[in-house]
């Protein structure tokens, strides 16, 4: 993936509440764009537009200059599954799966192969050892701290080695040395195997190392930098 543009996007949730207000904005390969602005300005709304998780009321998402609205259903899937990584706010892991489960998750979606269950396995433990959290590989979710289960989603967003990662909130949940690891892990992925990040947060720290900076307010952009 080159370039994906959102242009012109609104969002109306319902009669009146309109979360982003004919925003566009374009990502380039290798960018880190970061997403700032007062809770409810419509950062995750627009991670959510541009990471083909809902639908805009108005505008179009392009990847490569293609319009997603002209993709199969099959296609656009693919794309999720394979070129994007979400990281989400609200983590959204599976309950009745373990943390290594979960992370195993989207190579399972990608390739239903029983026969690679071992590899999917081997890649989800080092991901797990990466953050080091191998002791809580077999815990349910509902068992792990906000933090751990913030850590098990990053796991989860880098597993299939997306082209870009969506990052909302990323270090919402974890303390400062986790937090640092993940700055390092997001300069490092960028720096060594050029991913790109579209991540929304209210930590300034994300500042130093970003290459687009949007401020959103109540839905608008105010400013890029
Ligand atoms: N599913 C929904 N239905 C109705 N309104 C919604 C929905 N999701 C978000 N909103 C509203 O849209 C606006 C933007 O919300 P959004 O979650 O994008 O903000 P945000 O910038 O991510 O905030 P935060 O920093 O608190 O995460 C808010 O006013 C919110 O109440
Ligand atoms: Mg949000």
């Amino acid at each position: 993936m080159d370039k994906l543009t959102g242009k012109n996007l609104t969002k109306e949730y319902s009669k009146g509440i309109t979360a982003l207000k004919n925003v566009s904005i374009e990502v380039n390969k290798g960018d880190i764009v970061v997403v700032m602005g007062p809770s409810g300005s419509g950062k995750t709304t627009l991670i959510n537009m541009l990471g083909l998780l809902d639908v805009p009321t108005e505008g179009t998402v392009d990847i490569d200059g293609r319009d997603i609205n002209k993709l199969k259903e099959r296609e656009r899937c693919e794309i999720m599954n394979s070129t994007f990584g979400f990281i989400f706010q609200f983590f959204y892991l599976i309950p009745e799966l373990t943390v290594v489960e979960n992370i195993m998750l989207p190579l399972w979606i990608k390739e239903k192969s029983y026969r690679r269950i071992r590899s999917y396995y081997e890649a989800a433990e080092k991901l797990l050892e990466e953050f080091n959290l191998r002791n809580r590989k077999d815990a349910y979710p509902s068992h792990l701290s906000g933090g751990e289960m913030q850590k098990v989603t990053i796991c989860r967003s880098l597993v299939c080695n997306p082209e870009i990662i969506f990052a909302d909130e990323p270090t919402g949940s974890i303390d400062k040395k986790s937090s640092e690891m993940f700055f390092n892990f997001v300069k490092n992925l960028n720096e060594k195997k050029g991913i790109t990040f579209f991540i929304g947060t209210h930590n300034e720290t994300f500042l130093q190392f970003a290459t687009k900076v949007v401020y959103l307010n109540q839905g608008e952009i105010e400013n890029i930098k």
